[in-house]
């Protein structure tokens, strides 16, 4: 009998540790021969620990599981949920870059490739660096991160670039609230990553690759660790990929904490050992990156995505999907809901259903205010806007933006003018000081914010002046994007922004 239980740290932080442990206890006291294979997540955080029994090739789950709830899981006495694949949130999904997340153990390599993973690398292996390039284009797949670049032509620029060296940095410093893809990816299937890293150096050219991951994912930094030294030891990174005598290796380097080390060039001198201060653009990474040499810098998810694609062929992935967003997105949802978690689905399903079907509404049973896509500096969403098809195009033209695919929704008491402050106060703390607009605009947003609340209805005139200023003028998205949450909050719930004056009249 094999007995799945999740090492993710949600599930961690749940019990899954204590449920473990008691599977361990309460099977070696019955005399019951189990393997405990700690799995990453499915995703569905409202049903963490989710266990799941392997009978005769079968496997069941049962969730939230406690540790006292062992005997009588063991007795058959606690109601099955089913296969996964069957739960309604599970079965809605489209899971590709996902799809082995929950389902194998992250750290067995032979399992990996039992369930498709290296067959891509296998492909790109024997492709050139302008065919895998090529593929990449033909897949449509655009920067996960947030900002949806072409990932092939950011490739593509690395690859004519010349230079004795090249790097992959992979983005792991996922700093926006509501968002976990990177972490639970990670967690729950490291050597997807390693392929995709592998197979972007293999394109452009570089031997060498950095995850630079935050200091507040521990159990992602030792998953991780540990799968680039089992990678290495089977010869999927090192000086002889898989035989073919082509190279590529990887370290994990951790960063220390600060929002803007997730902005790719203060990643960059973060990563040299300076201080995390954005750099201006031009150059771009792409061009003069990591020690000033060509550097392709990406999201977890999009190089996660990769081996996907040439293991399934790009025509194919970019059959899903909307207009210019192809493929798929794992959208995290978080916040005042019943169902909170990971869904991964092609880019195109509507924010209403996402939010009133899918996460099955607010926890507290009240009606649904608003909804923050894109992390702190993502837009508030009206649902008025629930129509809006999730997609990079369709939330821009809802002056919104989907960002790193962070859903954090809200009820009926939420105070948008303490959220807008809050987006002022947020980018005040985490700005890194290097232009004006930002380091002096959002201490003035959050005093001009308190005027409103005091009463001074001109003030309102000013937050937007300020907004618009910080928007055009600051160097990277911290100050140009908090605008985003301040103005749309601003437009969609002026109520809440009316002065005690003007609400007593
Ligand atoms: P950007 O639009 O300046 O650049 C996007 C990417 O394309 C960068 O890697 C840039 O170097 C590259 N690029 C642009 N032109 C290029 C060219 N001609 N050739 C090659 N590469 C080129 O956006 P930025 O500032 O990198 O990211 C902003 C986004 O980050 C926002 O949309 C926001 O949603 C997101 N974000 C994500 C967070 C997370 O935790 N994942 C946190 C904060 C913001
Ligand atoms: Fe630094 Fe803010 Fe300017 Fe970005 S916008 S460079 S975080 S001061």
């Amino acid at each position: 009998m094999k007995i799945y239980v999740p090492m993710d740290a949600a599930a961690k932080a749940l019990g899954a540790d204590r449920v473990a442990e008691a599977i361990a206890r309460e099977t070696a006291a019955r005399g019951i021969e189990a393997e405990i294979v700690r799995n990453g997540t499915r995703g569905m955080i409202w049903l963490e620990p989710l266990v799941e029994i392997e009978h005769d090739g079968e496997r069941l789950a049962y969730g939230p599981i406690a540790a006292a709830d062992v005997p009588a899981l063991l007795d058959g006495r606690i109601d099955t949920l089913g296969p996964v694949a069957e739960i309604p949130f599970f079965a809605r999904q489209t899971r590709l870059t996902f799809a082995r997340c929950g389902l194998t153990d992250p750290l067995s390599l032979a399992d990996y490739a039992a369930h498709g993973g290296l067959e891509g690398l296998d492909r790109a292996l024997a492709m050139s660096g302008e065919a895998i390039i090529d593929e990449v284009k033909l897949s449509g797949l655009r920067g996960r991160g947030g900002a949806g670049f072409p990932t092939g032509i950011k490739w593509d620029t690395v690859r004519l670039a010349h230079a004795p060296q090249k790097y992959i940095v992979c983005n792991a410093d996922e700093g926006d609230s509501g968002t976990f893809a990177d972490r639970m990816l990670m967690e729950g299937d490291p050597f997807t990553l390693i392929e995709g890293m592998t197979i972007a150096g293999l394109g452009v050219g570089a031997t060498q690759g950095y995850v630079y991951i935050r200091s507040e994912y521990p159990d992602a930094i030792r998953v991780m660790r540990r799968a680039v030294e089992i990678a290495r030891g089977a010869g999927v990174l090192g000086a002889d990929l898989r035989g073919s005598g082509r190279a590529f290796d990887m370290e994990v380097r951790v960063g220390a904490g600060a929002y803007v080390c997730g902005e790719e060039t203060s990643l960059l001198n973060s990563l040299e050992g300076k201080r995390g201060v954005v750099r201006a653009k031009p150059p771009l990474p792409a061009l003069e990156g990591f020690l000033g040499r060509p550097t392709v810098v990406n999201n977890v998810i999009s190089l996660a995505t990769v081996p996907v694609i040439f293991a399934r062929g790009a025509a194919q992935y970019a059959q899903f999907g909307l207009g210019r967003s192809k493929g798929t997105m794992p959208i995290q949802i978080a916040g005042n809901v019943k169902y909170g978690g990971l869904f991964e689905t092609a880019f195109g399903m509507p924010l209403g259903t996402l939010v009133n079907e899918i996460a099955g509404g607010t926890a507290s049973g009240r009606p649904v205010k608003a909804v923050q896509v894109g992390g702190p500096l993502g837009a508030y969403l009206h649902p008025d806007q629930f129509d809006t098809p999730f997609g990079y195009e369709e939330f821009d033209g809802q002056k919104a933006l989907i960002g790193h695919a962070g859903l954090v929704v809200f009820d009926d008491s939420a105070d948008m003018r303490a959220m807008a402050r809050f987006a002022m106060e947020f980018c005040a703390v985490e700005s890194c000081g290097k232009c004006t607009p930002c380091r002096i605009g959002a201490v003035r947003g959050v005093e001009t914010i308190d005027r409103i609340a005091a009463g001074e209805a001109a003030a309102v005139e000013l937050l937007t002046d300020l907004c618009e200023v910080m928007q055009d003028g600051s160097l990277c998205a911290l100050g140009g994007f908090t605008p985003f949450p301040v103005m749309s909050a601003l437009r969609h719930f002026p109520e809440d922004f009316a002065t005690r004056k003007e609400a007593a009249e």
